[in-house]
This record gives structure tokens, sequence and C-alpha cells, in this order.
């Protein structure tokens, strides 16, 4: 009887979400073989069908969790692509001496994350994030392409971002206008850079500064490549990969990332 009730509910349910334009998939469990591992509740995916493991779920997964904790009121990039830069970022401490720049800082968060990884990880002490912004707002944009004004982003400003960030003795800062601020760093090798400045000239200047410069096997990030408000920047990369042997990998997240030859 319990359940004839509960059926009925079930498909009264399923009926009037159908009418709203609605639909009700239920997750699967997970097979029996995950019961009792300790991270079990990692597998999860509420927009899936199919749960695979989320390390930037349920607040950070091992190590991340602390690097989460501290970055998340100070930036706009989401926990899974924070994930994809402290995975990358970690390789590239491991196996690299190369530079670490950071195009498009605004509130410092994702150069955060970055500025503890080198600081924790890196093998020289000669390795240092470098961060670029005009900490005043975007520049001048191309109203043809971009969505962005001149003037976004302009709640920010280097001394705050310079007291949060700290680690005087890992970070070096460029305030101004990309590429203006570039000069004096021609003969820099980089390990891994971020690109996350949303319009087209200023992600093609990070282009053609960072990508000569980028050692085999490290890592140039774009964090805007896939978002329908920055078409300026697909567009930057897009022109600028045609004849390169490298492909970017365009990741489900919206970031794309170009793995050097
Ligand atoms: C989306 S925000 C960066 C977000 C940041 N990574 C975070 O963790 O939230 C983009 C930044 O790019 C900067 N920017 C864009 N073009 C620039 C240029 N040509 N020179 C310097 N800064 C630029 C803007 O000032 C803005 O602060």
């Amino acid at each position: 009887m319990k359940r004839f009730f509960r059926d009925q509910a079930k498909r009264v349910l399923t009926r009037v979400m159908r009418r709203s334009g609605l639909e009700i998939h239920a997750i699967p469990p997970l097979p029996a073989a995950y019961e009792g591992i300790p991270d079990a509740a990692y597998y999860t995916n509420s927009t899936s069908n199919d749960p695979h493991f989320s390390p930037w779920e349920l607040g950070g997964y091992g190590d991340f969790r602390e690097y989460l904790d501290d970055i998340s009121p100070y930036t706009l990039v989401s926990p899974d692509r924070c994930h994809v830069l402290y995975s990358l970022g970690l390789q590239a401490l491991q196996t690299l001496e190369g530079q670490f720049f950071e195009c498009g800082v605004y509130r410092g968060g994702t150069a955060m994350l970055l500025a503890r990884l080198v600081h924790r990880k890196r093998r020289s002490p000669d390795v240092r994030l470098h961060l670029f912004d005009t900490f005043v707002g975007m520049p001048e944009t191309d109203h043809g392409i971009d969505l962005h004004r001149k003037g976004d982003f302009d709640d920010t400003s280097l001394e705050s971002v310079r007291a949060r960030i700290g680690a005087p003795d890992t970070v070096t800062f460029y305030p101004g206008r990309i590429p203006e601020t570039f000069s004096g760093l021609q003969s820099v090798a980089i390990g891994f850079a971020h690109v996350d400045v949303d319009i087209r000239d200023s992600v093609k200047a990070c282009c053609e500064f960072i990508y000569p410069r980028l050692q085999s096997g490290g890592f140039l990030v774009f964090d805007d490549y896939g978002f329908p408000s920055c078409p300026g920047a697909r567009q930057a990369v897009d022109r600028y990969f045609r004849d390169k042997r490298e492909v970017p990998l365009v990741l489900p997240t919206g970031q794309a990332v170009v793995f050097r030859k």
C-alpha cells in the first residue's frame, strides 16, 4: 500500500515537472566497490548520470582544500578551473625551473593560489610568480568583438592585492598595460602561464610574448576561451595557434590549455 502511494506521488510530481519543462533523473548509486572508501563523497556530479571523481567539489579534496579556502573570496574563477591551475602548476614546478606568469590578476584570487604553490613547491628560489594587471580596471576594448568595456574590474588596487598575497620573496608585480609591462623580460624562460585578461588585444599580446618563451613541457592556460562573455579571447587564441604545432585543448570548464612541445 505504502509503495502504491509512493509511486503515485512520483508519477504526479514527474508530470508536474514535465509540464514546467523540467526532467527528473535518478543519479545511480555508486558501484559496490566504492562503498567504504574515504573519499566516496567526491564521486558526485549533480549534473550527470555518470558520477566521477571531482576533487574541486565539497570545498576541495586533499591539499587543494587549503588553497581553495584562502582564495575563494577573491576570485572569479570557479573551483574546477582553479583545480586545473593547481594541477598543471604543480607539474610545472616538479619538472621545470621556468618562471610563472599570471596576466589578469584583478583582486588576486588565482594569483594567491599560484603564489602559495610556487612558494611551497619550487625547487629553486629563482622561480618567481610575475603578476601583470593595470590594477585599475580594463583598458580600452574593441567594441567590434569584446563585450567587456574600459573600466570593468576597477574595484581593486595594487596595494590591496599586494597586501593580500604577501610573499614578497616569491612574487613580482608589474602594474600597467600589457604588453608594455612585458618590457625588460625578453630573456625570461616561462614554465607556466595563466592568461585571464578577457579581451582580444590583451590575449593576443600575451600569446605573442609568452608562447616563444614557454619552455618545452610548460603550460599556457587561457581562462576565458570558451565563455560567451569573451568572444575576443577565443578569436585571439584561434588565430595565434592556427600555424603552431600545438593544438589548444578545450576543457569542459571553459578553459583552453596549450602544452608546449
Ligand atoms: C577577469 S579579471 C582577472 C580575474 C582573476 N584572475 C581572478 O582570480 O578573479 C581580468 C583582468 O584583466 C586585466 N586586463 C585586461 N587587459 C589588460 C591589459 N592589456 N593590461 C593589463 N591588465 C589587463 C583587467 O584589468 C582585469 O583585472
